[in-house]
């Protein structure tokens, strides 16, 4: 691979999230145990993670002109995320409501992109520059399909590597598999995708088939508690959860697995040890409240990653 310059393309938005025991019914009013107000949103979760986990990162995005866009600009900063940001001034920066379960730290999501909707393919021939000029493109589905398509097309026209993690789900063209890479969805979108249910490494193995025969490169399928699959081009593997404390939030664990695997993958790694990379990452994410801000930085992955090894699970 050219370089390990990434770039991403995807939705901000601010995350609020409630802690509960359970989700209030329709007319019903519960009293939660917490409430965190933060950075959210796949595409810059994942390019915070990426900057956190070492990579030189760009996020392209479209956002309004609010409090929720200078959070936006916090978050990048922070993490040292190059960000290319276009405005969508009569728009608001989007907001997801989040649920967290009390007990497993397991979430439900409803998400508003706002501004983000607004992203287009004339948006994506912007950037092409950019996107053409990386070492890795990746994106995921909360942005309208036609732009996703429209800038995976330019990447992988370009030679440039890349990943959609298909999040959310969604009923996709034909033409979007072959220009992947790599396909990383966790075992309801797999399922989603590809009609076939997924509950166990074997079920992963039988959606990543169909993924491949759809035109993906490789598909990663996360499955929570259970690992990861890495299947495709002569591959199947399983990769172990590296996770050393207790879960307290899920929210955001697929975004921080997609940006270990995407760093892992742009530095030359083989597909095996970013995905290893990524489980780590993932696993410290989860330990941590929030999305965005319960990214990792690169000494802990690496060092969760050197002792995985020593304990012999991969
Ligand atoms: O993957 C977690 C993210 O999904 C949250 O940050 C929320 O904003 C939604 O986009």
């Amino acid at each position: 691979m050219a370089g390990s310059r990434i770039t991403i393309l995807g939705i901000f938005v601010a995350d609020m999230a409630f802690r509960a025991a359970r989700q209030p019914r329709i007319g019903e009013t519960l009293l939660g145990d917490g409430f965190m107000l933060g950075p959210g949103g796949k595409g810059s979760n994942q390019a915070v993670g990426a900057a956190r986990a070492g990579g030189e990162v760009t996020f392209l995005t479209r956002l309004g002109e609010d409090p929720f866009a200078r959070m936006a600009g916090d978050i990048w900063q922070d993490a040292g995320v190059r960000a290319e940001i276009l405005t969508s001034p009569d728009r608001e920066t989007g907001a997801a409501y989040i649920f967290v379960d009390e007990a497993s730290g397991d979430n439900a999501i409803i998400v508003v992109p706002g501004a983000a909707n607004d992203l287009s393919e004339a948006d994506i021939a912007h950037w092409a520059p950019r996107i053409e000029g990386s070492a890795l493109f990746m994106t995921q589905l909360e942005q309208p399909i036609p732009t996703a398509l429209a800038a995976l097309r330019r990447a992988s026209g370009a030679g440039v590597t890349t990943i959609l993690n298909p999040a959310p789900a969604a009923e996709l063209p034909e033409a979007i598999w072959s220009l992947c890479s790599y396909v990383t969805p966790n075992e309801t979108e797999a399922a989603e995708l590809t009609g076939v249910s997924v509950a166990s490494i074997e079920d992963a193995r039988r959606a990543g088939d169909r993924l491949c025969a759809l035109g993906a490169g490789t598909a990663l399928i996360t499955l929570g508690d259970q690992g990861a699959l890495l299947h495709g081009d002569g591959v199947s593997e399983h990769i172990p959860v590296i996770c050393d404390a207790d879960v307290v939030d899920t929210t955001g664990a697929g975004d921080a697995f997609n940006a270990g695997f995407a760093v892992k993958l742009s530095e030359g790694g083989s597909p095996r040890d970013a995905a290893i990379f990524g489980s780590a990452t993932a696993g410290l994410a989860v330990t941590r409240r929030g999305t965005a801000q319960a990214m990792p930085e690169r000494s802990e992955i690496d060092a969760a990653v050197a002792l995985a090894q020593d304990r012999g699970l991969f």
